[in-house]
């Protein structure tokens, strides 16, 4: 393969940028040439591409964000734009593609490979709701600032002895609402992937008041309703003041920590050894903390276990 490039899709993740260096010195370092492409699929079907590189990602490890810009792309959902993508990739000599981003970013990748354009995915987004992989590069650095922002909550709320109600991202699940959760001491973590009622919530916040508690959190996942409206039941149920928070996009901010800068580095590195050898259509991750690699259709089909355990334990600490 002489030839590759490397786009960016979907939701920013804090490490993105580590992948594009670990692609990029890769592939030179193998004797390939690299092309960046500009907002995620868009790029491929406009031919917005840039060559990369080893100085162009020179000062980029520390940064969140992307550097390559990204996109959700409708058009790519269609033939016709998997087709243009293609036409751009074979106009530019372009054999291989590393594509950073989540599940919908994934079938495009398959999409692509079918057509002959060798694509691999490498996992990025913050919420860690990819199934074939332990860990999803962005999520450790997310759910750090999750705490210095519930850290500085807590201290408002330990002031005015006040319940503080903070919702997190995750899109549809409930991995950083769960482990941010245990890591500030919350009170109660409602997550779609844990029954619970708005009774159950009320009732562990009374026993905690008869128990001398003053201040309390509670972590609400993304996607389980109305933060304003769980604040407002609670004040009302238990007499005691209550604001919600809603953390919103800073979640996806900031420099990467080291955890997702590591994993970066590694799976941008593997993705470029799987590209080197002629395979396509897989996407990398971990597993048993090993990188690893799968089809990306079976990839899809996989179901993730929530860490249930951690729940019982974040409950029975939190009284
Ligand atoms: O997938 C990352 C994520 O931040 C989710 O947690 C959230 O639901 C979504 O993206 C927000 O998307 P947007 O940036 O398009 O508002």
């Amino acid at each position: 393969m002489k030839k590759i490039a490397i786009l960016t899709s979907g939701g920013d993740a804090p490490g993105m940028n580590a992948v594009i260096r670990s692609v990029v010195r890769t592939a030179i370092a193998r004797g390939m040439e690299v092309v960046g492409v500009v907002r995620g699929y868009n790029g491929l079907i406009n031919g917005d591409l840039i060559p990369m590189d080893a100085r162009s990602v020179s000062d980029i490890i520390q940064r969140g964000g992307t550097m390559l810009c990204t996109a959700r792309c409708a058009e790519f959902r269609y033939d016709e734009g998997v087709e243009k993508a293609k036409k751009t990739c074979i106009e530019n000599g372009i054999e291989g593609l590393v594509v950073v981003g989540g599940d919908g970013s994934f079938r495009g990748a398959a999409d692509l490979s079918a057509k002959g354009i060798l694509a691999v995915g490498v996992p990025g987004t913050i919420d860690n709701d990819i199934s074939m992989t332990e860990y999803t590069i962005g999520y450790d650095t997310a759910m750090n600032t999750v705490v210095e922002m519930v850290d500085k909550l807590r201290d408002t709320a330990q002031s005015h002895d006040r319940c503080s109600v903070v919702e997190v991202m995750g899109r549809n699940a409930g991995y950083i609402a769960l482990n941010a959760g245990i890591a500030v001491g919350a009170t109660y973590i409602i997550t779609k992937e844990e029954p619970y009622t708005m009774n159950d919530v009320i009732q562990k916040i009374l026993a905690g008041k008869k128990n001398g508690k003053h201040h309390f959190i509670i972590v609400v996942a993304e996607g389980i309703g109305n933060s304003e409206q769980i604040a407002k039941e609670i004040e009302q149920e238990t007499g005691i003041e209550a604001r919600a928070t809603i953390l919103g996009h800073v979640q996806r901010g900031g420099s990467p920590t080291l955890r997702d800068r590591v994993a970066a580095s590694q799976l941008g590195h593997y993705a470029v050894e799987l590209l080197e050898k002629g395979i396509g259509n897989r996407v990398v991750g971990f597993k048993d903390n090993q990188v690893v690699d799968y089809d990306i259709q079976e990839a899809l089909k996989m179901k993730k276990q929530f860490e249930h355990k951690l729940y019982e334990i974040a409950n029975e600490i939190s009284f």
